[in-house]
This record gives C-alpha cells, sequence and structure tokens, in this order.
C-alpha cells in the first residue's frame, strides 16, 4: 500500500482548522463549535469554542445506542492473580452510570476533582468515565508513588473525593494503600473528606469512619440507576495528569474533552490502523499518559476492545505472559514501551515462549516512552514478523507526535527514528538562540504554535508556569525539551532531554525532585542527582552525595537512609538504588553543578573538559568513586 501521509500531512498544514473540523465530525457533539479554534482564549489558543460534547457519552453510550451494546469494551487480564474479566459495552455502561450514581448522591458536581489512586482493575477505568459522564475532573495518580507524591497532588488538584483501591500487587508483594492514603491525607493540607474504597481481596482495609465508604457497596445499592451525560464545553477540562517537572511540584497536565475526543478517534484510525471491533493493548499503567489515552479512553471512543492487563512482561509467570494476552485475547495492536521488550528480551534470548502461542491475530508493535534501541526493535521484528513501530510522544501532548502511520500506509523505516512528525505537528529544529538549525543538526525540537487538539491548553491552575515551562524560550513554539535532529527526509531523532528529567524504564522522573528529597537528610550538605545507562531500563538515577562537615555517622549507613528516603518520599517507581558519597561535587566557577560530564564519566562517552570548570581535580576523585562501584568501567 502507497502511503498517504504525504498527501494527508499537506492537507492539514494547508488548512489546520478545515481538517480538524473534517475529524471531528467522527464526534457525536450536543453543540457545534463556534470557531474551529479560538486564538485568544487561553495561552495559545482552544479548540473547538463553544462545542458541547460528552466524553464518556462518546466513549460508551453511543456504541450501546448502536446495537454495541454486547461487543467486549473492556477485558482485564490479571496474570498477578490470574483471573480475568470480560465487560461489555452494555456493562460497563450499567458500572459507569452506577458509580456515577454514587457520586453525585455524594454532591460531586461538574468541575470538582476526584483523585483515583487505584490499581490496574476495571474500577479504575469505570471511575475515570464516571467522572467525565458527570463532568467532575479526574486527576489519576499512578499507584507506584509514595503518600508525599500524592500528597502534592492532593494540594495542586484540590479534590472532593480521593476512589482507591484496598492494593495494588507487585509480583511477589501486596502493597497495602492505606498506609499511604491516610499519610497523604495527613500531610496535605487541602483536607479531603470523602474516600470511596475498592477492597480487593488481597488486602483487608479497615474504613476510617466518616470518611471512608466501601465502593462495591456503594455501587450496589446504586446498582440500575441512570445518570444522563453532563452537557460540557469542548473546553472544559476533563483531566489532570501530573509530570515531573524540574522541581519536586509537578505539572499538572490538563486535558480538555472536545479536542481530545477527535484528537485520539483520528488516532486510531490513521496511526494504530484500528477499526470498531479490533482489539487494542497498551501494556502500560493507567496511572500514565499512555494508559489514559490508549487504554481507557481512545479504544473506547471508536468501539474497540481495550485490554487491561495487571502484570510485567517478565516475573508474572514467565517471559511468555505478553504472548498469552495476545494469543488469548486476539490482540491486533500491542503498544508498550522499549524496556518491557529489553525485558522479555534478556530473558528469553531466543523467542522460544513466542513459538508457543498463536500470534496470528498480532498485526503491530507500537513502542513509545523512551528510545527504542535498534537491537530490540528489529529483535521484535525479526521474532514477532509484524511491523515495530517507534513512536514518539509525550504526557504534555497525549497522542503520537510523530510516527509511522499505519493506518495511512506505512512509510520506509529508518531505525533510531520514530518517523515523522503527524499532522497537528510542525516540528523543527532550533538552536539555542531560537535559529532554525540545518537538516541533520542536533538542537532543541519544537512545534510551530498552535499545538493541536487533545495537547495540553495550559497546566492546571497554572498559565504563567505554562507560559515559562513551554512557550516563553522560543516565542511562537511549544518546547518539548528534547533535543534531537531532523534529516534531510524530514524524519525526526529524538536524542536526549534538554532538562533534568531522567527516563526510566519508560517512566518519566525528575532529578530536581529527587535531589530535594536527598537534601532533606540531615547529614547531606549537597548533592546531585543523575541518570546513568542501564541495559534494562534505558536509565537509572545515581545520586552523590556530600556530607556536612562533622558527621560522624558511617558513609554506608547514610547511604542506605538516602536510598531508603527516595523510596519513601517519591516511591519505588523511582529505582534509586544508589547514592554515592563524594568529598565534593564538580561546579563551574559560577556554581553550576556539572551533571552532564559526571553522567559522561559514568557512561564512558567521549567528554571535554568544560572550560569553566572550577576545579578540574573533582571529576577525578568522581570517576574513581563511580569506578569503585563498578559505574563508568567497562566490563
Ligand atoms: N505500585 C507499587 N509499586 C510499583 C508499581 C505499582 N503500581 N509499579 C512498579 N512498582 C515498583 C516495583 O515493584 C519495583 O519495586 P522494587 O524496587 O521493590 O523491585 C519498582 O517500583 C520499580 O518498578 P519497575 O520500573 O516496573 O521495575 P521492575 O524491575 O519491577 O520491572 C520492567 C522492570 C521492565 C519489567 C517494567 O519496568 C516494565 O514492565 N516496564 C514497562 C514500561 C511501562 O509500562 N511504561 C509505561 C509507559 S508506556
Ligand atoms: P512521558 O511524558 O512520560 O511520555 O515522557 C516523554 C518523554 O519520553 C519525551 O519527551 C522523550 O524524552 C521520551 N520519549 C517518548 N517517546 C520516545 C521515543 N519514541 N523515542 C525517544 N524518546 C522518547
Amino acid at each position: 500500500m502507497i502511503s498517504r501521509y504525504e498527501e494527508v500531512y499537506r492537507d492539514w498544514k494547508s488548512d489546520p482548522e478545515a481538517f480538524w473540523a473534517h475529524a471531528a465530525v467522527a464526534i457525536d457533539w450536543l453543540r457545534p463549535w463556534e470557531k474551529v479554534f479560538d486564538a485568544n482564549d487561553g495561552p495559545y489558543g482552544r479548540w473547538y469554542a463553544g462545542a458541547e460534547c460528552n466524553t464518556c457519552y462518546n466513549a460508551v453510550d453511543r456504541h450501546v445506542a448502536q446495537g454495541r451494546g454486547e461487543q467486549l469494551a473492556l477485558v482485564h487480564d490479571s496474570a498477578v492473580t490470574g483471573s480475568q474479566r470480560k465487560i461489555t459495552y452494555g456493562g460497563l455502561l450499567n458500572d459507569i452510570n452506577a458509580l456515577a450514581a454514587v457520586l453525585t448522591d455524594k454532591g460531586v458536581k461538574k468541575g470538582d476533582r476526584i483523585i483515583i489512586y487505584m490499581a490496574m482493575v476495571p474500577e479504575a477505568v469505570v471511575a475515570m468515565l464516571a467522572c467525565a459522564r458527570i463532568g467532575a475532573v479526574h486527576s489519576v495518580v499512578f499507584g507506584g508513588f509514595a503518600a508525599h507524591e500524592l500528597a502534592t497532588r492532593i494540594d495542586d488538584a484540590r479534590p472532593v473525593m480521593i476512589i482507591a483501591t484496598s492494593c495494588g500487587l507487585e509480583p511477589g508483594r501486596v502493597v497495602a494503600y492505606r498506609p499511604m492514603l491516610d499519610k497523604a491525607i495527613e500531610q496535605a493540607t487541602h483536607k479531603v473528606s470523602a474516600c470511596l474504597i475498592l477492597i480487593r481481596p488481597q488486602q483487608p482495609h479497615e474504613l476510617v469512619e466518616g470518611r471512608d465508604l466501601d465502593y462495591a457497596q456503594a455501587v450496589n445499592a446504586a446498582a440500575g440507576r441512570k445518570v444522563p451525560c453532563a452537557a460540557l464545553k469542548a473546553t472544559d477540562p476533563l483531566y489532570i495528569l501530573y509530570t515531573s517537572g524540574t522541581t519536586g511540584q509537578p505539572k499538572g497536565v490538563v486535558r480538555d474533552n472536545g479536542g481530545h475526543l477527535v484528537a485520539l478517534a483520528w488516532s486510531m484510525g490513521a496511526i494504530y490502523d484500528t477499526r470498531p471491533g479490533d482489539v487494542f493493548w497498551a501494556a502500560s499503567d493507567i496511572g500514565w499518559a499512555v494508559g489514559h489515552s490508549y487504554i481507557a479512553y481512545a479504544p473506547l471512543f471508536i468501539g474497540a476492545t481495550s485490554i487491561l492487563y495487571e502484570g510485567k512482561p517478565v516475573g508474572t509467570l514467565d517471559a511468555g505472559a505478553f504472548w498469552r494476552v495476545v494469543s488469548e485475547h486476539k490482540v491486533r495492536v500491542l503498544f508498550t514501551a522499549p524496556t518491557a521488550f529489553r525485558a522479555i528480551k534478556k530473558e528469553d534470548p531466543k523467542g522460544e515462549f513466542i513459538g508457543k502461542y498463536d500470534l496470528s491475530s498480532l498485526k503491530y508493535l507500537f513502542l513509545a516512552g523512551e528510545r527504542a534501541d535498534t537491537d530490540t526493535i528489529k529483535w521484535a521484528e525479526e521474532k514477532l514478523g509484524v511491523p515495530v513501530i517507534d513512536h514518539w510522544w509525550q504526557t504534555e501532548s497525549g497522542w503520537p507526535m510523530a510516527a509511522n502511520p499505519a493506518g495511512l500506509g506505512m512509510l520506509p523505516v529508518k531505525y533510531g527514528s520514530p518517523t515523522v512528525p503527524m499532522p497537528g505537528y510542525d516540528v523543527q529544529v532550533l538552536d539555542d538562540a531560537g535559529h532554525p538549525v540545518k537538516r541533520g543538526e542536533l538542537g532543541n525540537i519544537v512545534v510551530k504554535l498552535p499545538l493541536p487538539p487533545a495537547c495540553l491548553p495550559t497546566l492546571w491552575n497554572a498559565d504563567q508556569r505554562f507560559r515559562e515551562a513551554y512557550i516563553t524560550e522560543f516565542p511562537g513554539y511549544y518546547k518539548t525539551a528534547d533535543a534531537g535532529i531532523i534529516d534531510e527526509d524530514g524524519y525526526i531523532y529524538i536524542m536526549s532531554r534538554t532538562d533534568d528529567i531522567i527516563n526510566v524504564a519508560g517512566h518519566r522522573l525528575s532529578t530536581g525532585a529527587m535531589e530535594e528529597v536527598l537534601s532533606s537528610h540531615p547529614d547531606v550538605a549537597e548533592c546531585a542527582v543523575i541518570g546513568i545507562s542501564d541495559h534494562l531500563k534505558g536509565q537509572v538515577p545515581c545520586g552523590f552525595i556530600v556530607l556536612k562537615s562533622g558527621v560522624t555517622r558511617n558513609e554506608l549507613e547514610i547511604e542506605r537512609d538516602c536510598v531508603a528516603l527516595i523510596r519513601e518520599k517519591i516511591g519505588p517507581i523511582a529505582a534509586f538504588k544508589t547514592a554515592l558519597t563524594v568529598k565534593r561535587l564538580p561546579k563551574t566557577r559560577s556554581g553550576k553543578i556539572l551533571r552532564g560530564t559526571m553522567q559522561k564519566i559514568a557512561d564512558e562517552e567521549v567528554w571535554n573538559m568544560p572550560a569553566t570548570i572550577d576545579d578540574p581535580a573533582i571529576l577525578d576523585e568522581i570517576k574513581v568513586v563511580l569506578n569503585s562501584h563498578g559505574i563508568g568501567v567497562r566490563n
């Protein structure tokens, strides 16, 4: 099939408003827009101004109304508990209605925020959609974050309620949520008065009187009730999803209703080549942007079946876990992070488990969230025999900014590149002064404003922070904070971040936030955290601490404290296992810590002595400490 990409991208570029008006036909609107794009609303404009719609209606009700009530909407496959649950569109609608009734009975109104702190269970998706139905704004917090991270989000989102599970299930470990919930609620200044708790059989949860309500009891009592879909402005917020910023204060990425519906529905056909009735599996977590967009929302927007998988690629039984799910549920498209494939490849290098399953339903593997290394892509291509598509996006965009659009016909693959910009994204590369660089030269990757539908219109209650973080540095452009290249053929290459964000197993983490935690240790005078290469997780954090003078405690003990502190404050997901005591940190004469040079030493990359370094001898000291821990020494 000859790719229609060029033609479609050109159509978009020649008249973006006509393009997005045409794409919007796929959505059921309660009221049409006055302007496809209103440039005068918000920091850079808003899509579908004046229109009204309801996200839940588009995800569920309309499919039931069109006779798809018996089709599967969600399949929960839990490799950790060995159980499965299949939910039809009709069943999902009933569950959403019941929960929406519980929420409205509790006084939840349009615009109120609800935090969802849940494991990978269908009720988490039901909770998201019930919020969408009544116009409450959900904010899902990933289960691997600890109490402090939850508290920060409570204080920023100021929710009226938290919906939680009693636990999460990690291989060999039940993670009780109640202690984290209690601690976060106590720590937050904004007081949450109501929690709805889904009690799982693996972990009891003693309900706190006056605060907690039993989810199952409440929805059972509300079974059969119907709650109408609220008429919401296309520009009303659907959800807030917090993502790492450069400080410990995460950024509340806002997603609106109308633009999100249009762009995500468009992406399912054009990018993922998925149609109503197909089975789509994003092997991620609903706590991340991928999970929001491609587990809970986009597959349902088009009437496909979405798989909700609770487990790991390896370790929840064996390295054949993914292939079992694909074959049992006839998955057409699998979307995950490269790290999952590196984990599978490590355990099953010959792909022996792959041969044990019928994978004939699988047509594509999409990878995103971090750089996909060529070895892993080639291994997956060879073993699976399907196209492996690296595509690039961010929590902020909510859908791919660059991809090889399978639904439009694939373009030739260039390993190392997530291919070309999608319609909506005019991607350019600028130098630090904001001038375009030559094709093939490295620079700051930016997107010409306005961003397309579904991208964040702003940060929650923080227009100014949005401007400073994204649109001030390169006027007229959105700064992605990724550095990269566009080649002669227009292919994009994402090389690294330009800020202090690191990517650990496809999870985005702020080294700045980790430094804030380490600095709070009473024995630590100063610190620096860098991301160093890891063959499995892509990167892992490594902390350097300088102790206060006069500290007599054993260094190893303090290092262990630091590791425990990050786990306690940020959560196990930070994968912070290495804290190294050093005498001094390398700095420029103006006092800036040379994190980049330290990272190059740790990763054995070529590095030049920074001209502005205060004392070059410190880099040797750092090298000695790293080497003594086996880091930065080829083995
Ligand atoms: N709740 C509580 N703890 C959690 C958690 C959750 N929801 N998710 C992860 N954790 C914990 C893990 O148990 C682990 O704890 P440990 O230090 O005690 O072992 C820690 O956080 C790190 O987790 P993870 O990064 O998942 O590492 P892992 O070693 O358990 O697994 C992979 C490695 C590669 C298998 C795993 O990272 C993976 O499947 N990645 C896929 C990436 C992905 O889904 N990305 C999302 C964007 S597409
Ligand atoms: P997140 O917001 O967690 O989705 O992380 C977004 C960041 O992950 C991007 O800014 C990139 O740095 C990185 N990223 C995502 N997809 C890719 C990809 N396909 N190739 C390289 N880096 C990627």
